[in-house]
């Protein structure tokens, strides 16, 4: 085979990175150079490469995946979660993964079962009073208090509300009122750590039995050697989960409700599909479980769709520890690339009318055709998202719980705008009606 040592790519060098115009460039370079192209990086003063087509995608995230490290995009997240393991590397990752993925198995999720019905049924209260005032919501704010609240309580149990009557307030609300992802705002944050520290330390010193993330971390013990994680890995590992666990879903949450909001069809066939589901039970008291929420076939589509369209983990980067062939091209040792489920989702080679919203895509007939690797909203291979059932599960429920009381619909026809750094957002509130049915 025929190696070219030099892809095509822009004259002009850019800074590639979690920023607005990054996205903005990615889309256009992506018509002009295709599938694998270059870019100057004046601040690094080397090339950084874009990869766009699924056969590399699967090379650097599975089949090569130990000559890659997270590299360029992660330093800025490293401010705000620490060396937890969204951000390690190696060995000291492997062996925090290992001993967090049993706290994620599904035997374990089932049973936040109750926490997630009574955060959503406490929404809709909430909902349907909004409803009758005839007030809009800002469905941006709603589903980042409300996945804000699940992702807390579900680490902290009981905890965070002795905390909140201590404090007088919950001191994690900042990752909801304040939307900043600066320096001061990765401080304040920071900040927090103290908390948790304390908190551990009050369990190691009580009896009471406690199920939420914080025991499954503290009762975890390494295969090497048997030993708990020590408190300050302890609390990057909380600080991490709170972070990866709140944004991404209350952003795909606000997304999701943003496409429902403009396609009435979808809202009558996910309010049919709740009902329906309701009615095939109907002596089923409390919370709906996790195999209930998974066969909830049409409200999974909608949200693959919605995580199509809008991913909100749209930049990933890597870098490069030896040196590697992709894409027809030689790549040097410490070369920094770019992979970005946003281009990728919608790219026309994969994906047919990429632009629309079609949820019916995700049936299983048509999703087996696609190609594997075209589709990463939760990544793929070993660093892939620890929390993917989680945030299914939560989101199934939520979706569902909602549409089958509220109809909900655009309260202007402003234009979306997104705010494309470490997640993609929506820019400003996202006002929509709501009517209970
Ligand atoms: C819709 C919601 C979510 C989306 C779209 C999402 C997406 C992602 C993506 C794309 C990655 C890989 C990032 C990369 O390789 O640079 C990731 C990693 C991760 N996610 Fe999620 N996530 C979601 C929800 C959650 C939840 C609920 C949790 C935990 C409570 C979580 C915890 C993590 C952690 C710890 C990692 C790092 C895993 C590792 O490197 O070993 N995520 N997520």
């Amino acid at each position: 085979m025929y190696w070219q040592a030099t892809p095509p790519g822009p004259a002009e060098g850019f800074d590639l990175g979690g920023t607005d115009e990054t996205l903005a460039r990615l889309s256009t370079w992506f018509g002009a150079y295709g599938n694998v192209y270059r870019v100057f990086s004046p601040s690094r003063g080397a090339y950084f490469y874009v990869l766009n087509h699924p056969d590399d995608v699967r090379h650097v995230l599975l089949s090569n995946h130990r000559n890659y490290t997270k590299g360029e995009g992660m330093d800025r997240v490293r401010l705000l979660l620490g060396n937890g393991i969204m951000t390690s590397e190696g060995d000291f990752w492997r062996a925090q993964r290992r001993m967090i993925q049993p706290a994620f198995h599904r035997r374990v999720l089932a049973r936040f079962d109750a926490l997630i019905g009574a955060v959503n049924d406490r929404y809709a209260e909430v909902w349907a009073q909004r409803a009758a005032r005839g007030e809009a919501i800002d469905v941006a704010a709603e589903t980042s208090a409300l996945t804000l609240e699940i992702v807390l309580r579900s680490i902290f149990g009981t905890d965070l509300q002795r905390l909140e009557h201590r404090l007088g307030a919950n001191p994690f609300d900042v990752l909801a009122t304040d939307t900043a992802r600066d320096l001061r705002f990765a401080y304040r944050f920071r900040s927090l750590a103290r908390l948790i520290g304390e908190l551990a330390a009050q369990r190691r010193a009580g009896t009471e039995e406690h199920f939420d993330f914080l025991a499954m971390l503290m009762q975890a013990r390494s295969r090497e050697d048997g030993a708990p994680m020590s408190e300050a890995v302890l609390v990057d590992e909380i600080m991490t989960l709170i972070v990866a666990g709140h944004e991404t879903t209350a952003a795909a949450l606000a997304w999701t409700w943003y496409l429902i909001g403009r396609h009435p069809q979808t809202a009558e066939r996910l309010q049919a599909e709740a009902e329906g589901a309701r009615r095939a039970n109907p002596g089923a008291a409390g919370p709906m479980g996790l195999e209930a929420a998974e066969a909830l076939a049409f409200t999974r589509q909608v949200i693959q769709e919605s995580l199509r369209l809008y991913p909100p983990g749209w930049l990933f980067t890597r870098r490069s520890i030896e040196a590697d062939r992709l894409g027809g091209h030689l790549i040097g040792p410490r070369t920094d690339l770019f992979i970005s489920p946003y281009i990728l989702h919608r790219h026309p080679d994969f994906w047919d009318a990429p632009e629309e919203f079609k949820p019916e895509r995700f049936a299983s007939a048509d999703s087996a055709e696609r190609h594997r690797f075209a589709y990463l909203p939760f990544s793929v291979g070993p660093r892939h998202c620890i929390g993917e059932n989680l945030a299914m599960f939560e989101m199934l429920v939520h979706i569902s719980t909602m549409s089958r009381r509220f109809r909900l619909a655009p309260a202007n026809d402003d234009p979306v705008e997104f705010e494309a750094q470490i997640n993609l957002r929506p820019r400003s509130a996202l006002m929509m009606t709501v009517e209970e049915r």
